[in-house]
């Protein structure tokens, strides 16, 4: 039985010497986090819990109908019934929700082309009211385009090649091919989409969000709005997760309650419903890659040949970086020579697919892995000496000609893992018990992809003041600590107590761009920021204190933006070179239990060993692959998004699944330290890293039972297919 009370058992870790010299005292241990207290007690203010003078409710009026044109738009009520109403004509900008390709209205203007699109708004004072309100919308409806597989209007193709395929596969003694399939998968944050909308006067707009890009928001509002975006203020308000879920659709949302704020000259709050966000805003996208592997008998790869093809929804929003992502880590941590990758992403009229955790890698490394543990089966190898014979070793190259750093782990952590898991044993004990033990190796890659990272140029800075020091950077804590972790590394470099130095919480208007908050880059690349002006701040402190300093000579500001490690360099139209700085690495065992009656699959255990440079706070480290992992049990076994005519069918918590406590096994968290060199301490990304793993495992492990099972989610009517075929 729990303690309450008793402290929360430590992640193991095992550490390699980190190669700065910064002092190390918050760096590493188990501060409590600053945002913690208000948060467990219940004090800590969300969107929905900020009331404006005077303001309105916003409600969105969405498309019935898959595909088709608006014929007509009648509200049943007006501004004598107290209602605001805003339609396309009403926007003063472009209408678009800027992001890639800016293909997607903000609202429609007679062009439907998925379920749920917006077409009108309307605000009030009363919910109720407003709820009720009727709008009459008559459409031509066409006949939608719903299978990926049917559509060709390409949205992104993107190719990698490397070496002769042909004599590759000229050099196999075997080759495999297999298909795989993933669905979507939905963010669930805990807070749903919202945002308030603030008029300001001048005509200019202040936007409180659950939001993960404050900078997204405010370019788009300014396009949307005609707006400099001196004129647009976007304050991000405590977020309840989001997980990539709050990466695109924000810019949307914060259209709608802007349009109706500027239109009433009131504050506007737009809330979601869960069915509402979850009918309405993003998913993982769903993905179907196809293997064709030669190999040589002893299990060494000859050549690797991935097709894939990517559901991106009715418009591009992120789809073409998800499936960069996705195909630069489609062959997973494996060297060949021989390689050809193509990578297709396509519309369909269904809502947009976006950012979700992993962004594209947990769909081709569960295709690569499946496909790993096949070869194994085919050539009568062991699964690890698979692997084994295969990983990437420091200095190997990826299938972009990139080179792995010192700091490649691969077999680290796949040892590391069948050890602690005891996998061969219980692999030879579990025969015929009903129990089987699979596993996955994995990796992924930290921050933007390419030159993403130079590109965004992000910035950060930091603020003497009488209390010590205070953070000024643009990324978000969404539930997973950075301002923690921001703080512990300014604290270190400074040799100042953690307590003196302060976050400020994101405001376009008093912070730098720091750019998204995604990518596994918040830590690494904008901690990475603050730890070079935490440098040049100690110089320039003379041997005082922050607050001596501030105390005799008044404030001081410091601000960088980043800068390249030296040496690295991506070809972004070939596709060659280093896709990213460095990689994070790991391995994941599962143990399963099949239920002879029902198909149900009940996970037993997850051994999950990470390796991610440096755990800044060991405790959020582990928080995040331990929710990661969760979340990837969750797209594994249970998480099923029914699509029905362009919709999704289930979407209430009810109907669409997501692991309880009791649905989630041991998670058994090991955390391997080998310092990437310019990291802050050392560190790495580890927010997506631990979703790419589960689902894989998972399948491996049911495949040990003998279920030859290729698609997500294993669900008992898919596992009984699987068994009575
Ligand atoms: Mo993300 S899925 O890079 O927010």
């Amino acid at each position: 039985m729990p303690v309450i009370g008793a402290p929360l058992p430590e992640p193991d870790r095992q550490t390699s010497p980190t190669t700065t010299d910064d002092r190390s005292s918050s760096v590493g241990s188990r501060i409590a986090r600053p945002d913690g207290l208000a948060k467990a007690a219940g004090t800590a203010r969300y969107v929905d819990d900020l009331v404006f003078p005077r303001m309105l409710h916003g409600r969105t009026v969405r498309s019935t109908i898959a595909k088709g044109t608006v014929r007509a738009v009648r509200p049943r009520v007006g501004a004598a019934e107290g209602f605001v109403v805003v339609d396309h004509r009403d926007i003063p900008g472009v209408n678009v929700v800027t992001l890639i390709e800016d293909d997607q209205p903000c609202l429609v203007e007679t062009e439907v082309r998925h379920i749920a699109e917006p077409i009108l708004l309307l605000a009030h004072e009363d919910r109720e009211a407003l709820n009720a309100a009727i709008v009459d919308i008559e459409y031509d409806e066409q006949a939608p385009l719903l299978d990926p597989a049917h559509s060709d209007v390409v949205q992104k193709r993107l190719v990698v090649a490397r070496g002769d395929l042909d004599a590759g596969f000229a050099d196999a003694d075997v080759i495999i091919e297999g298909d795989y399939t993933t669905g979507h998968q939905e963010q669930l944050y805990i807070e749903t989409n919202g945002v308030i909308a603030v008029p300001e006067p001048g005509g200019g707009i202040s936007l409180y969000g659950s939001i993960q890009c404050p900078f997204y928001v405010r370019r788009a509002l300014a396009v949307l709005l005609d707006l400099p975006p001196e004129r647009v203020r976007v304050v991000q308000t405590e977020t309840g997760g989001g997980f990539g879920g709050k990466e695109e659709y924000p810019s949307m949302l914060a259209g709608h309650a802007a349009l109706l704020a500027l239109e009433a000259g009131r504050p506007v709050k737009m809330i979601y419903d869960r069915t509402e966000d979850m009918l309405a805003t993003t998913k993982r996208h769903p993905f179907r890659v196809r293997h064709r592997t030669g190999v040589k008998r002893d299990g060494t790869l000859t050549a690797v040949d991935i097709d894939i093809l990517c559901d991106g929804g009715a418009y591009v929003t992120l789809t073409p970086v998800v499936l960069s992502r996705g195909v630069l880590h489609s062959v997973g941590p494996y060297r060949c020579d021989n390689v050809r990758v193509v990578g297709r992403a396509v519309m369909t009229n269904t809502p947009p697919n976006g950012a979700f955790r992993g962004f594209g890698a947990p769909q081709t490394q569960f295709a690569a892995e499946v496909h790993m543990e096949r070869i194994a089966e085919e050539l009568g190898v062991d699964p690890v000496e698979l692997r084994e014979r295969n990983a990437l070793r420091p200095g190997d190259v990826t299938i972009t000609g990139g080179r792995i750093g010192a700091d490649g782990s691969a077999l680290e952590v796949l040892r590391e893992a069948v050890r602690r898991s005891d996998y061969h044993a219980k692999r030879a004990a579990y025969r015929g018990t009903g129990r089987g033990i699979g596993l996955s190796l994995f990796f992924h890659g930290s921050g933007f992809t390419g030159d993403g990272e130079k590109k965004l140029a992000s910035e950060a800075a930091l603020e003497v003041t009488a209390e010590g020091v205070r953070v000024l950077a643009g990324t978000c804590d969404i539930g997973q600590g950075t301002r923690t972790i921001h703080a512990q590394i300014v604290a270190d470099v400074l040799g100042i107590p953690f307590e003196q130095v302060t976050v400020v919480d994101p405001d376009t208007s008093r912070v730098p761009d720091s750019g998204p908050t995604v990518a596994s880059r918040t830590c690494m690349v904008v901690g990475g920021i603050l730890q070079r002006c935490a440098h040049e701040l100690r110089e320039r402190l003379d041997g005082l204190s922050p607050r001596e300093y501030h105390e005799r000579h008044g404030s001081l500001v410091v601000s960088k933006h980043y800068e390249a490690p030296p040496g690295l360099s991506f070809d972004e139209v070939n596709y060659v070179g280093d896709a990213y700085g460095t990689y994070a690495w790991a391995c994941d065992v599962a143990e399963v239990e099949l239920d002879p009656d029902t198909y149900q699959v009940r996970p037993l255990r997850i051994t999950a060993v990470q390796e991610i440079g440096k755990a800044i706070h060991p405790v959020l480290a582990g928080g995040q692959i331990e929710g990661g992992t969760a979340q990837g049990v969750g797209y594994g076994l249970i998480e099923e998004v029914v699509m029905r005519g362009g919709a999704m069918a289930n979407a209430s918590l009810t109907n669409y699944l997501i692991p309880t406590t009791l649905d989630t096994p041991r998670i058994d968290v090991t955390i391997l330290e080998h310092a990437y060199e310019h990291g802050p301490f050392g560190a790495k990304g580890v927010g997506e890293l631990p979703i790419d793993g589960p689902a894989p495992a998972l399948l491996n492990a049911l495949r040990h039972l003998g279920v030859d099972l290729r698609a997500l989610p294993a669900t008992p009517e898919r596992v009984m297919e699987a068994m009575c075929d």
